[in-house]
């Protein structure tokens, strides 16, 4: 927990509560020290969790302002009337006062998921960049609302990864998280995979099947890809957000369902809309909140963090050495490279060095080949002709990897070769 914020005539006190729990309080949030008291002049968007004094004067308002930023825990003298009011206007908790250290140590544990604990990341999203803590701050938003959210990115950049931290921090977390892969579902599939059927609605329905949107209501609905659906499938995620219910094939009732969504793509949606390829309606629905990710070229402060993290979970494949760090010679080289594949890309470059790293220190030579030699001295020129065979592939496997942002279906495809047999080659250079 790095941010509170406490409203209180007696947050003095209250802070050296938290100071118990070895927490760091920014003296600035108390009013001992000046900020004023009330939160129009406080920046809540700097702040992970509130602690609100129900004894001090305009509380309700407060309350309301705060809570659609950040959890809010009430607290006052027992007062059950006030405690009632205060959870239906939003309060995430109560407490009595006198505030105890088990008291809180029991709040913070129950609020433990929904508030930033890694100063430089925001649980799996790994960043300090200005551009990624930005997109951190609308995480933050997207997940307090139940606005339809619009992710946009290079391929790589961690759409899916956002997506998911949106629905974990949002108070649907318990519920379901469904991705739904647009551009994976035929038209001829699309109403069964979508709303579900009904037994015996057409030949081969032996039996009732719940659709994708029924089995996440009162979840998330992640439409992934949504730039490549076709017009029909636009038709029908626009009736569903307009109406907010399905009918399965062969039904012969509306269901309602409570999802709220999140799609992602990597085109340029506006773009899309003047061509006519995407219904403009659809577009605005969909993009009440935008976030964009920049693509990792822009954002180069956050590499040598993401190394680090990439290491640490990758690490445990090797069972002979353990691998902790990177030299500062090949760190220049990653921080010299432009990424095309972004996040992805650069996960998959510390897969492959901390597979062929000979020490606990990742070293230029551990490096995928296309990072190190320029194009000229890539391909290695040995006199056997199996190992410069082996090695003209290792170069185009790793440059049609690079060119498809890691994704090995369209890596394997512009090859001309299944996806099975381009992973069994990767399996091979390992
Ligand atoms: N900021 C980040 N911190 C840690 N890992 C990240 C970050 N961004 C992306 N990744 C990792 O990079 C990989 C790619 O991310 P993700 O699948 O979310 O990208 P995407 O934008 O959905 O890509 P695509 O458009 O190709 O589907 C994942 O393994 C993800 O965990
Ligand atoms: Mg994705």
């Amino acid at each position: 927990m790095r941010n509170i914020l406490i409203i209180s005539d007696e947050s003095k006190e209250i802070s050296a509560i938290f100071k118990t729990l070895n927490f760091n309080i920014n003296k600035q949030n108390s009013k001992q020290k000046g900020i004023p008291f009330g939160t129009d002049s406080v920046n809540p968007l700097k702040y992970d969790i509130a602690f609100l004094d129900l004894d001090v004067d305009n509380w309700r308002k407060r309350l309301l302002e705060l809570r659609v930023h950040m959890p809010v825990i009430a607290f006052s003298m027992p007062d059950v009337k006030r405690a009632v009011e205060a959870m239906k206007l939003g309060a995430s908790d109560f407490l009595e006062k006198p505030l105890s250290v088990e008291g809180l140590k029991d709040i913070i544990l129950r609020h433990k998921r929904k508030i930033l604990i890694d100063e430089h990341g925001f649980g799996e999203t790994i960043g300090k960049s200005s551009l990624i803590q930005e997109v951190f701050g609308l995480i933050k938003k997207a997940a307090l609302s139940e606005s339809n959210v619009l992710i946009t990115g290079e391929s790589g950049t961690g759409k899916e990864l956002i997506a998911r931290a949106i629905h974990r921090w949002s108070p649907r977390e318990e519920k379901s998280f469904v991705i739904i892969n647009c551009s994976a579902i035929p038209d001829t599939l699309l109403e069964s995979e979508l709303f579900g059927f009904e037994k015996g609605a057409f030949t081969g329905a032996n039996y009732t099947k719940k659709g994708l949107l029924e089995f996440a209501d009162g979840g998330t609905v992640f439409f992934d890809e949504i730039g490549d659906v076709s017009p029909l499938f636009q038709t029908k995620i626009l009736r569903v957000i307009q109406e907010g219910e399905i009918m399965r094939i062969g039904g012969t009732h509306h269901i309602k369902v409570d999802v709220r969504i999140i799609a992602a793509t990597n085109k340029d949606l506006r773009i899309s809309c003047k061509k006519g390829n995407f219904r403009e309606d659809l577009f605005y629905r969909l993009n009440v909140i935008n976030i964009h990710l920049p693509p990792l070229r822009n954002r180069i402060e956050d590499i040598s963090l993401l190394v680090e993290h990439f290491i640490k979970k990758h690490a445990h494949k090797r069972k002979d050495i353990l691998v902790k760090n990177i030299s500062d010679e090949t760190m220049n080289i990653l921080m010299n490279y432009s990424f095309p594949g972004n996040v992805r890309e650069l996960e998959n470059i510390i897969e492959h060095a901390v597979s062929f790293a000979n020490s606990p220190k990742i070293l230029p030579s551990d490096l995928p080949s296309h990072l190190i030699h320029s194009p000229s001295q890539k391909i290695n020129p040995s006199p056997k002709l199996k190992e410069a065979l082996v090695n003209i592939e290792k170069e185009l496997i790793w440059s049609a990897l690079q060119k498809s942002g890691g994704n090995i279906s369209r890596a394997a495809e512009a090859m001309g070769i299944h996806r099975q047999q381009l992973q069994r080659k990767l399996k091979k250079m390992r």
